[in-house]
């Protein structure tokens, strides 16, 4: 089974369009050592030519270029693209399902009952894109199993609920519902062996970190290094948990978390936000998360689990 990382920033990419921050101001000065990084995607394969997209960034188009194996050009209108799965609703996840919208049959889109509402009416996708491909919808449900993926039977799931925030558009913002978000358990039925994504991640607990204990790698929340790092910048009145991303350092927070998993597992973060130290590869801050052993993804990342 392969992961291949289609985008690893966060909402707005990096650098970002209106943004001088010290590292997107330096990465676009060529004064910084750092990678440029698409809108949050991953895409997962068990055969190399059929894929599940999770989440549809607005860099998509970008991301299947770069990405060839997206495109297998079996016949004159063809993709690897045979299904989408949405962790959230939020615009870096989902806006990318409109360039999606010259497929020739329905889009098969797996997502919890409360995206699915929010795609529909607050930002209503789905609703656009019936007049165009349409969606064939799946609404998932966390129930502990392992379901194969529609049209992709090599590949189970199962979908695990977590605490974040559902987007500002949402009638919900301010007060979550189970099922805004989600983290995703991926199985190889082949190997039994198992990776975890889950980029808008807010808070741990002890049943996720026992989820997360007993897989290969996991993918989780890179969004930001200190709780107060969009405060201080002047970005945001809010801290990272309150928009929803649990941040790296401080008590608590993700690297103490990822240092309970055994050494068997493989951490990445992934979802990384442009104003975050960890993107300049020579940083005091990239160093520890090396020396926690946790890896920084990066767009093209592979996985293989
Ligand atoms: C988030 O996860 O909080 C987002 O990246 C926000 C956004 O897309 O604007
Ligand atoms: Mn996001
Ligand atoms: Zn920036």
């Amino acid at each position: 089974m392969r992961i291949r990382v289609l985008g690893s920033s966060a909402g707005g990419g990096f650098p970002q369009w209106n943004c001088n921050c010290l590292n997107c101001d330096g990465l676009r000065r060529g004064t910084i050592n750092a990678k440029a990084r698409t809108q949050s995607s991953i895409a997962v394969s068990a055969n190399g030519s059929d894929w599940l997209l999770i989440n549809a960034s607005p860099d998509i188009l970008t991301q299947i270029q770069a990405n060839p194996e997206l495109q297998p050009a079996r016949a004159t209108r063809d993709s690897g693209i045979a299904a989408v799965l949405l962790m959230d609703a939020q615009i870096d996840h989902v806006t990318g399902l409109l360039m999606l919208r010259e497929r020739q049959s329905p889009l098969p889109l797996l997502a919890t009952p409360e995206v699915l509402s929010d795609i529909a009416e607050g930002f209503p996708i789905t609703r656009i894109l019936s007049h165009y491909c349409g969606v064939a919808p799946i609404a998932l449900r966390a129930e502990g199993q392992f379901m194969p993926v529609p049209g992709l039977p090599e590949i189970a799931i199962s979908p695990v609920l977590l605490s974040s925030k559902p987007p500002p558009y949402s009638p919900f913002r301010e007060c979550p519902r189970p099922g805004d978000n989600m983290g995703i358990l991926i199985e190889n039925p082949a190997s039994g062996q198992r990776a975890f994504y889950a980029p808008g991640l807010g808070e741990m607990t002890p049943a996720l970190l026992d989820l997360m204990a007993q897989c290969a790698v996991v993918l989780v929340d890179g969004t930001f290094w200190t709780e107060d790092e969009m405060q201080r910048l002047g970005f945001s009145a809010k801290g990272a948990r309150q928009i929803g991303h649990l941040p790296q350092s401080g008590p608590q927070g993700m690297i103490e978390q990822l240092d309970a998993l055994p050494s068997s597992v493989r951490k990445i973060l992934i979802h990384i936000n442009n104003t975050n130290p960890i993107l300049r590869e020579d940083s005091d801050e990239r160093a520890v998360l090396t020396a926690h052993g946790i890896e920084v993804a990066f767009d093209g990342m592979d996985i293989t689990f």
